[in-house]
């Protein structure tokens, strides 16, 4: 079960421990108390799932889902339908109000909040309005999420060339955000939520502020990103993204799973 897929280059060192010591129960459980995602036979499940924020305002109903290790999936639904909120809950930036949630093996439902970084470095997160860093270049932008996790200079001058290649802007690496479009802005964004070589991708409507070219780019690396062997959850509204990718669709209307396809069409 703890077995790494082939061609998987980016992923090289993520699983810390040799394969002939998994095989002990009792380590292998270790691994997962320190907060390790593994790719245990799922690696997003949702059981009986809601989320009330105060006031009342149901976001989700009893969801249950499971997303194995190095699926694509597309989350759909109309605007305040909770799929933003899913999101935030597989990051822990909220917890669940009744339910459990289990992200590669780890049980995350009463998450401390010291183990939340922990958790947050392994899950790779692009969102709409690319927030770079201004004054910062493309190759900066990238290395700062590296060095507030404490990474060393050896480790950051090998990874961030490697990510910002992935996305095609190697040669642009000493430009400042202003010096480039913005389809490429959100390429580094993509780039950095590469940087610590995630096994989960959550882009939230990634799409929303490009146009049509630079949007099929970004769906195209997210697809590249996903042939490594990284689970991705893509949130959209765009339905001929969706109708193209011909993956899985998970269709959310008011705060409710009302459909769940393998090769799936926008239904809405
Ligand atoms: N922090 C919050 N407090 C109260 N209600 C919220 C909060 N965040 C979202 N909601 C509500 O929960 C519902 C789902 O929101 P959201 O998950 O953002 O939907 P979506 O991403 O599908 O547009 C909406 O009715 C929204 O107004
Ligand atoms: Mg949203």
């Amino acid at each position: 079960m703890a077995s790494r897929q082939a061609g998987n280059s980016y992923e090289d060192g993520y699983i810390l421990v040799p394969p002939s010591i998994l095989t002990s129960r009792f380590l292998w459980y270790t691994v997962i108390c320190l907060g390790q995602l593994v790719n245990s036979s799922t690696m997003i499940t949702f059981k009986n799932v809601s989320k009330i924020y105060p006031g009342q305002q149901i976001a989700l109903k009893n969801i249950n889902l499971d997303i194995k290790p190095g699926e694509f999936v597309s989350i759909v639904g109309q605007s305040g339908t909770g799929k933003t909120t899913l999101v935030k809950l597989i990051l822990a930036e909220e917890r669940p109000s009744k339910g459990k949630i289990v992200i590669g093996g780890w049980d995350i439902t009463g998450i401390k909040y010291r183990e939340i970084p922990t958790l947050r470095r392994q899950i790779g997160v692009v969102f709409q309005d690319f927030k770079l860093l201004p004054r910062k270049t493309l190759y900066e932008n990238v290395a700062f999420a590296l060095e507030v996790a404490g990474e060393s200079n050896e480790k950051i001058s090998e990874i961030v060339p490697q990510v910002l290649k992935i996305v095609g802007l190697e040669s642009k690496v000493n430009r400042y955000p202003t010096q480039i479009s913005g389809g490429e802005q959100q390429r580094v964004v993509v780039a950095r939520s590469l940087a610590h070589r995630p096994k989960i991708l959550v882009a939230d409507e990634p799409t929303g502020n490009l146009d049509s070219i630079n949007s099929r780019d970004i769906i195209e690396l997210l697809k590249k990103i996903n042939d490594f062997g990284t689970t991705v959850v893509l949130v959209t509204h765009n339905r001929e993204i969706v109708n193209d990718l011909r993956k899985r669709v998970i269709t959310i209307e008011d705060g409710v799973v009302v459909s769940d396809q393998k090769r799936g069409k926008y239904l809405l």
